[in-house]
């Protein structure tokens, strides 16, 4: 009802307005019908104009509203004729929402200054129009210097889309997007600016589809499972439990006795050590406090021992086929090639600084980036590897002071952390969970990325304080990222699933405000690629008919499989 009557006054004000000389500018602006201090409506005319100038009332584009001597910036984000239909012959009124986003003022100093926060509201019947382009330039203008520039606005491409590097770490980031809409592109981006500021921060990526080392080839090294040196004894039990049983439905009296029989095998292993150095005169002993989740090493051969001994027992505390039917796992364990990055190092020892020096890059050389190649490695390696890295780089952040600041990038995320408790492997959300919660007090930072928000715990993108929210077909999907920020308007990501390939919103700590950007233009050898898409683009012509060389083919298969492991 308010709103017709207003309605009617912003039309006479337009009858008004279009006698006047300065009609045309006039038909450009809107007025504010009704304002809740969160949200504003606007009516305006919706002319017709060829030039394409009154286009900033439209969907993701800023406006201003002036209010005494400020303008307060509005986030279109709804719009609808007031009538049903469009009249060709009378003014057409459009009812446009805006979210408030801040407000723009003049400084003494001639510049312009935007604050997050509103003083005055809008008064009924201000004018809303335009935003100019120095306020547009004031909204996104960094407070922080170590702010960099990833992209342009999508509604000005002649102003920089930035964000600060220490804003976006701490308090973590989700990259989140149909598949193909360039999310793999936009973490390129970011690594590359944020490495540029932060030369001395680790990141661990890991990468599910062994497409980064061709984007970082010039500052990261690349570990796969032949590569890799990651101890069996740095398993903590449940981890090297899914390892054993591979994923499959667990035998809890076997993992039982291999927790208890870990143990014992590591306080061997420390007292054995501990004699050797003549440091401990007591001898350690089931009371010692080590448990299978103790950072020490044990042999191998030790386990099997202790496990003999069991069996040989006359009155064992394990049932005897279980006993063998546990050494018969490990057996086949140790032996599996696909293993070998656990069981390879011939003497066992602490090499927890090898390992540590290996993945988290000390010294760095100037390569700051881990890539983890994760395809084709089974599963449950996958879940047990990444709950590992991630614990100790948790752990490595907290003692370090400070002094050792890690960023864990995670690709696929939803794997890892999927929302139902159930499908996910624990220790792995536990790890990802405490870094999310705990992590930037020490310098453990989090960034995940998943076309799948909805699969992911809610928790953790929750975490996230600064959110790329890229092309989203899925209503779950939007529904998701729409509840995990706090503070966006459900309006400003309605149209979460028509925005353009490399094109997102920006939400949150990192970003002056919710932005549409355009992500800058990737040089080509900085596009994460998959190896196999090399092949596709390195591919001669097909001419239509010719035979198809499947030697060739299997040939690139078995080499592909002995690499992973796969086959
Ligand atoms: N910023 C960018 N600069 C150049 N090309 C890009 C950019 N973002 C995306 N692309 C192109 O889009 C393709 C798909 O992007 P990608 O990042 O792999 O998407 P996603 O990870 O979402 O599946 C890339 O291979 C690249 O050709
Ligand atoms: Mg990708």
């Amino acid at each position: 009802m308010t709103q017709h009557v207003l309605a009617d006054e912003v039309a006479q004000a337009e009858v008004v307005d279009r006698r006047s000389a300065d009609q045309d500018r006039e038909r450009f602006i809107g007025r504010v019908v009704s304002c809740d201090g969160a949200f504003a409506i606007i009516h305006a005319d919706a002319v017709e104009v060829a030039s394409g100038e009154a286009d900033y009332w439209s969907i993701g584009r800023l406006v201003s509203i002036d209010v005494e001597e400020k303008r307060i910036v509005g986030l279109v984000f709804n719009m609808n004729l007031l009538e049903a239909d469009w009249d060709k012959d009378t003014n057409n009124i459009m009812r446009i929402q805006a979210e408030l986003v801040g407000e723009v003022s003049d400084g003494e100093d001639g510049r312009q200054y935007f604050d997050r926060g509103i003083t005055t509201y809008p008064y009924l019947g201000a004018k809303a129009h335009k935003i100019r382009k120095t306020d547009l330039a004031a909204v996104h203008h960094p407070t922080d210097d170590d702010a960099v520039k990833i992209g342009r606005l999508s509604q000005d491409a002649g102003i920089a889309a930035v964000v600060c590097v220490e804003k976006l770490l701490s308090r973590h980031f989700a990259v989140v997007g149909t598949t193909g809409v360039g999310k793999s592109s936009t973490v390129a981006l970011l690594l590359r600016q944020v490495i540029a500021v932060k030369p001395d921060l680790r990141v661990l990526m890991f990468d599910p589809h062994n497409e980064y080392s061709n984007a970082f080839s010039d500052c990261s090294v690349t570990i796969d499972t032949h590569t890799l040196d990651l101890p069996f004894w740095l398993f903590q039990h449940e981890e090297f439990a899914e390892v054993v049983f591979r994923g499959r439905p667990r035998v809890e009296e076997e993992v039982g006795a291999l927790g208890d029989l870990i143990a014992i095998a590591k306080t061997n292993y420390a007292n054995k050590r501990a004699q050797n150095n003549g440091i401990v005169k007591r001898v350690l002993d089931s009371n010692s406090g080590i448990t299978a989740d103790s950072p020490i090493p044990y042999r191998m051969s030790d386990l099997f021992a202790l496990i003999e001994e069991e069996i040989g027992q006359l009155e064992g505390r394990y049932d005897r086929i279980k006993l063998r039917s546990l050494k018969n796992r490990l057996d086949a364990l140790v032996n599996d090639p696909r293993y070998r990055f656990m069981f390879a190092a011939r003497t066992i020892e602490d090499n927890l600084f090898d390992v540590v020096s290996q993945v988290f890059r000390f010294p760095h050389d100037n390569r700051p980036i881990t890539i983890l190649q994760l395809a084709g490695m089974p599963t449950e390696v996958v879940n047990s590897v990444v709950s590992v890295l991630c614990r100790i780089g948790f752990d490595l952040a907290l003692w370090g002071d400070g002094a050792c600041e890690v960023l864990m990038l995670c690709e696929e995320a939803h794997r890892y952390v999927p929302g139902e408790v159930e499908t996910g492997f624990a220790p792995t959300r536990q790890a990802i969970a405490r870094i999310a919660k705990e992590g930037r007090k020490f310098g453990c930072y989090l960034g995940v990325v998943t076309q799948r928000p909805g699969e992911l715990d809610a928790t953790i993108l929750s975490q996230c304080s600064t959110v790329f929210a890229m092309r989203l077909a899925n209503d779950r999907d939007q529904e998701i990222i729409r509840s995990a920020i706090a503070d966006s308007s459900i309006g400003t990501i309605s149209f979460l699933s028509s925005i353009g390939n490399r094109e997102a919103i920006a939400f949150g700590e990192a970003v002056m405000t919710p932005m549409r950007i355009k992500f800058s233009d990737l040089p080509y050898e900085y596009i994460p690629r998959a190896p196999l898409f090399e092949h596709a683009s390195n591919r001669e012509e097909t001419v239509p008919g010719a035979p198809v060389d499947l030697t060739m083919i299997l040939d690139r298969m078995r080499a592909m499989s002995r690499n992973t492991g796969v086959l």
